[in-house]
């Protein structure tokens, strides 16, 4: 190739690479799948090595390389960077908006009902970024506020940070100097995946994601950075070029997101305090689905001349506050810890606190996840702790405070002897977790055997709860699935909140349930490691049981996502003579699937992409979803132009819109029907 067509075609791949960071980070809208992102990527690098001389700096691929540093340079800021004013409930927010009000009256600014721009309070790291002619040269850390650390080689592995400014066409001007400021985090399932992975090897855990992002940072070796993904989402422009300046807040983010920033998705303009209020109470009952920790909302008057006109005060603005919510840690007093035993026989420990308010909600049990853990925080029962509520996550112990350990605090130790069964307790070699040897027989283990075989993605026993399955065991009723098919009325009617209608039901419910699909028996089954989405692919895959029952070590390792840990399970759990009888009965009791009558390769909708949105009435999105991808459709979540056709029930949104907009096929909920008719 010669170097001028080796530089075309470089630069058309740092365009498309560069576009495709802009859909998935700024956009949330991906348009291509990771790995065509890589091959892309792969492409641009072995160019960049035959031709070293067109290797730019802001050329995607360096993002990963630089050398690590001795120390990072210090950085005076040519704007300081301040910390915001705090208020913490109505009233303080109410006196917030009457001194801004205030105030600008004695600008004799009359404004009736100041506007607001709110977003959220990121819990992460502030930095600043500089761009020249619009290009990345600079990125510093906050730092005490008038001096930060020069971390640019770091900054540069994130993909959400463009390296030079996104332009709409080729001769849009730029401007000739910017500073951007924003937070960089890490996502909380990023940081729960790092965390799980550094459980498995034994590895110290990482206390929270605001931690987590500014260790990453710290990083002398930009290469370490590189490997923890974190994000930047901006938030202000601290500097711009004369005639670029926009007039609101708002409209300066709009700015940013066009030359390829990531913004709040939950940017918003409101007026008075009553816009406030609401914002600051949606944004704090959205607080525990959001994939990124917050403390609180930011409150900023839009008008950027108003804002240069109130100006600061020490050292805050006088024109923004923050509303700051409960916090997401607390400390407590860990009383005892007790160990449950799980579905596979793993006996876990878990935390009893004193119970305490965390982020909203009382916590007074947490999880340890394993002794190593233990081992790990050094606890003792009877220590304070820290313990950490975000999200949906079960509540965490983060770590020990040691000074106030009292005399009397004593180690915890794992049980000898199953506490449930009675049974031997062992650790695997290379395992980090102890396990009660009493398989089926430990009645905890087929509680949660069932308990896993009655739940809603597996066979959906509608009725069957958690409570009565255990009184079921209890009164030794039930000892494996099959059992449950057995069940008559008047025994189960006699149980504790159980009538003859309730019993009638559940055995109505236990009835249906026998016609279910092979991914879902599959599932029920409780294989180690055999989730949702692994049970389907096997079903894909092998179409029959029985094909999957006589699977070949190398025949599973041709499934998707299916490695040779998971296959040596599936392998393990057809080897053992009580599953395969356990299987036999139920099969024996009536349950059954519609046979797979042709392989993946040739079902109808192979190699289409279909979106859901809105909502059906003759079935749910689960259910439209199973019989979809029964038919070789891949069901994703948001629409692109590579979407075959969208689904858009009552009350469609965006999605729609979206979809409209692109020309792609819709189809309304009759449609659908009708298609699976004729296909199914
Ligand atoms: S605006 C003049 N907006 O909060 C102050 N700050 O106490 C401009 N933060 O260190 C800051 N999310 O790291 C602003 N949406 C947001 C923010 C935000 C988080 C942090 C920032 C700063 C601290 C201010």
């Amino acid at each position: 190739m010669t170097t001028a067509t080796a530089n075309q075609r470089i630069q058309s791949l740092r365009q498309q690479l560069n576009e495709h960071n802009y859909r998935y980070y700024v956009l949330d809208d991906p348009s291509v799948p990771d790995a065509e992102y890589d091959r892309l990527f792969r492409e641009l690098q072995q160019l960049e090595s035959e031709h070293p001389e067109l290797i730019s700096a802001d050329s995607p691929t360096q993002r990963v390389g630089a050398e690590p540093l001795k120390a990072f340079p210090s950085v005076t800021h040519q704007v300081p960077m301040l910390s915001l004013g705090n208020v913490f409930d109505d009233a303080s927010l109410q006196a917030f908006v009457s001194r801004v009000m205030r105030e600008l009256d004695d600008l004799g600014r009359a404004v009736d009902q100041a506007e607001f721009c709110c977003e959220p309070k990121l819990d992460g790291l502030a930095i600043s970024l500089i761009y020249q002619k619009g290009q990345l040269v600079q990125g510093v850390t906050r730092g005490d506020g008038q001096t930060g650390e020069g971390i640019t080689e770091n900054l540069k592995t994130l993909r959400s940070i463009p390296l030079r400014l996104r332009r709409e066409t080729p001769d849009q001007p730029l401007p000739a100097l910017l500073e951007v400021r924003g937070e960089v985090y890490m996502p909380r399932a990023t940081f729960e995946a790092i965390n799980e992975r550094a459980r498995l090897a034994g590895e110290k855990t990482l206390a929270n994601p605001r931690n987590a992002a500014a260790g990453s940072l710290r990083q002398l070796d930009p290469r370490i950075t590189a490997t923890r993904p974190l994000e930047f989402t901006a938030y202000q422009v601290a500097q711009i070029s004369e005639g670029f300046a926009a007039a609101t807040h708002w409209l300066a983010m709009q700015q940013l997101k066009g030359w390829g920033f990531k913004i709040s998705s939950l940017l918003s303009c409101v007026q008075g305090y009553a816009g406030l209020k609401n914002f600051c109470d949606n944004l704090a009952a959205q607080r525990d689905q959001l994939p990124f920790d917050i403390d609180g909302a930011v409150l900023k008057i839009n008008d950027l001349r108003l804002q240069a006109e109130l100006g600061f005060r020490a050292r805050e603005p006088r024109w923004a506050t923050a509303f700051k919510y409960p916090a997401q840690e607390q400390i407590t007093q860990l009383l005892d810890v007790e160990f449950q035993v799980g579905r596979t026989g793993a006996v876990t420990p878990v935390a009893r606190l004193e119970p305490v308010q965390v982020a909203g909600v009382t916590v007074s049990n947490a999880t340890l996840h394993n002794m190593d853990e233990v081992a790990r925080l050094g606890v003792r029962i009877g220590d304070s702790v820290i313990v950490r509520r975000a999200g949906d996550v079960i509540p965490q112990i983060v770590r020990v405070i040691i000074e106030q350990r009292p005399a009397d605090a004593r180690e915890v130790q794992v049980p000898a002897a199953c506490p449930v069964c009675g049974s031997h307790v062992e650790r695997a070699e290379g395992e980090a977790v102890y396990r009660c040897t009493g398989g089926l027989y430990c009645a905890a283990q087929r509680k949660e055997a069932l308990k896993h075989f009655a739940s809603r993605k597996a066979m959906d026993i509608e009725g069957l709860g958690d409570k009565l399955i255990e009184q079921l065991v209890d009164a030794e009723r039930v000892k494996s699935p099959a059992d449950l098919y057995r069940l008559e009325l008047e025994p189960l009617a006699a149980l504790e909140r159980m009538a003859e209608k309730s019993a009638s039901n559940l055995l109505q419910a236990l009835q249906t349930s026998k016609q279910t699909t092979l991914a879902r028996f599959i599932y029920a089954l409780g294989i180690r490691e055999v989730g949702e989405a692994t049970a389907a692919n096997l079903a894909r895959y092998f179409g029959t049981l029985d094909a999957l029952m006589k699977a070949s070590k190398e025949e599973l390792l041709d499934v998707d996502d299916i490695g040779p840990i998971v296959a040596q399970h599936i392998r393990a759990f057809f080897a053992e003579p009580h599953n395969l009888e356990t299987i036999q009965d139920l099969l024996d009791q009536g349950i059954a699937w519609p046979e797979a009558e042709r392989r993946r390769e040739d079902l109808p909708l192979t190699g289409q992409t279909w979106v859901l949105t809105g909502s059906l009435d003759s079935l749910t999105r689960d259910q439209a979803k199973e019989r979809l991808e029964a038919l070789g459709a891949k069901v994703s979540g948001s629409v692109s132009k590579k979407t075959s056709r969208v689904v858009a029930g009552a009350a469609a949104g965006s999605k729609l819109t979206k979809a409209e907009s692109l020309g792609v096929a819709v189809l309304d909920e009759a449609g659908l029907l009708q298609c699976l008719s004729e296909l199914e």
